[in-house]
């Protein structure tokens, strides 16, 4: 179970909230602007040590507050550790298991998690960086050293686009370029890696949401017909110009086809929403097979832009999963779960549960 008792402080709308879950369902309803947001991005923030929407710490401290205050005591194959964190504009302060100076990283393997929210559809849709933030996700649960690799290609790139912004000579630029591929090429393997362990989950669960075919297919940020150090070495001139590398991973995407067409240029709304939600079930399902543990499935407003049916089917594989949920509704009687759910009512940011 992955957690079984939270509690925020001054985080948002909640001045202080308690929430003792239940292993399996938790539905938390309540009107507009309750709160429920509210708590799921708190539970995000506690296995994150980031908001979910990208918002700034500042929005999130309570107004007239100064700091928000998490904690959790989280379950992991019969032993339970507590989580806390601490936030201000000073910055972010994390502890697990009374250990202090950890991070993002200690967060997420102490309290691993997946999101989707009624913006779910971005992932389908958006920008290619949220679909290559999903695969590093996979990747960084899926295979040990994946974290720090990709912390030291972010280092390699950033110096240098550095030495590219400041103008220096190609030949310096080119010595930047061992260190860069063989980091970029590392990142590029552990992808697809992860994305072959994830695929066959994916396959399933589009077919099974949306009865039809969906795979994805991976761009790796360079032509491939090209090495990665030819493709470095014929764009230095734009790379110069621009003041950025042109090519390498931090340029991959990841294409969803659906019905043998590419599906953010077809799909209706609803359908992009499901095929997110394959893709972040599949990922859940790829990081529990990994971990041997259960993960904690947040869904803010699973009924948003569904039909009765699409949202059957999303919550029988949800169902499936054998996950801990947490979801939120406007009323309880939300056909979300198929099987009985703990029940907590949220009104002007207090939660109470429900007998
Ligand atoms: N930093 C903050 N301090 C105090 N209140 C805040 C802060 N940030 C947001 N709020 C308020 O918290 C309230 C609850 O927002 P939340 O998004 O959790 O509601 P919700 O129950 O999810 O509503 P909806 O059903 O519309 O999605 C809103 O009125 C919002 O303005
Ligand atoms: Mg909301």
């Amino acid at each position: 179970m992955p957690i079984q008792a939270f509690s925020a402080r001054d985080f948002r709308c909640l001045e202080n909230i308690h929430l003792e879950a239940d292993p399996g369902f938790n539905l938390i309803y309540g009107p507009n602007a309750s709160g429920k947001t509210s708590i799921l991005e708190a539970l995000a923030y506690l296995g994150r040590g980031k908001s979910f929407r990208g918002a700034p710490v500042t929005s999130l401290v309570r107004h007239g507050e100064r700091e928000f205050v998490l904690f959790g005591q989280v379950e992991d194959g019969g032993r339970t550790s507590n989580v806390g964190v601490r936030n201000s504009a000073d910055g972010l302060e994390v502890r697990v298991d009374g250990e202090s100076g950890g991070g993002a990283a200690e967060l997420a393997s102490a309290l691993p998690l997946q999101i989707i929210d009624p913006d779910v559809h971005d992932l389908v849709a958006g920008a290619p960086d949220q679909r290559r933030r999903y695969l590093d996700w996979v990747a960084f649960h899926v295979e040990h050293g994946y974290l720090g690799t990709w912390r030291r290609f972010r280092r390699a790139l950033k110096q240098r686009n550095a030495a590219l912004k400041s103008g220096q000579a190609a030949t310096t630029i080119r010595g930047w370029n061992a260190e860069f591929v063989e980091l970029a090429l590392q990142i590029d393997a552990g992808r697809r890696l992860a994305l072959e362990v994830a695929t066959e989950a994916l396959e399933e669960a589009g077919r099974d949401m949306l009865g039809s075919e969906v795979r994805f297919e991976y761009r790796p940020g360079w032509k491939e017909e090209h090495e990665l150090l030819e493709a470095l070495e014929s764009s230095i001139e734009r790379d110069l110009q621009q003041g950025s590398t042109q090519a390498g991973p931090h340029r991959a995407d990841l294409r969803l086809i659906y019905d043998e067409r590419q599906a953010r240029k077809l799909v209706s709304r609803g359908q992009q929403k499901l095929l997110a939600c394959a893709m972040v079930l599949a990922a859940t399902e790829t990081a529990q097979t990994a971990l041997e543990r259960p993960l904690l499935l947040l869904l803010d407003d699973p009924a948003a832009e569904l039909d009765e049916d699409s949202l059957g089917r999303l919550m029988g594989r949800v169902a499936n999963l054998g996950c801990q949920v947490v979801a939120t509704s406007l009323l309880p009687e939300i056909g979300v779960f198929t099987t009985r759910a703990a029940m907590f009512h949220v009104e002007h940011g207090v939660l109470s549960r429900e007998k």
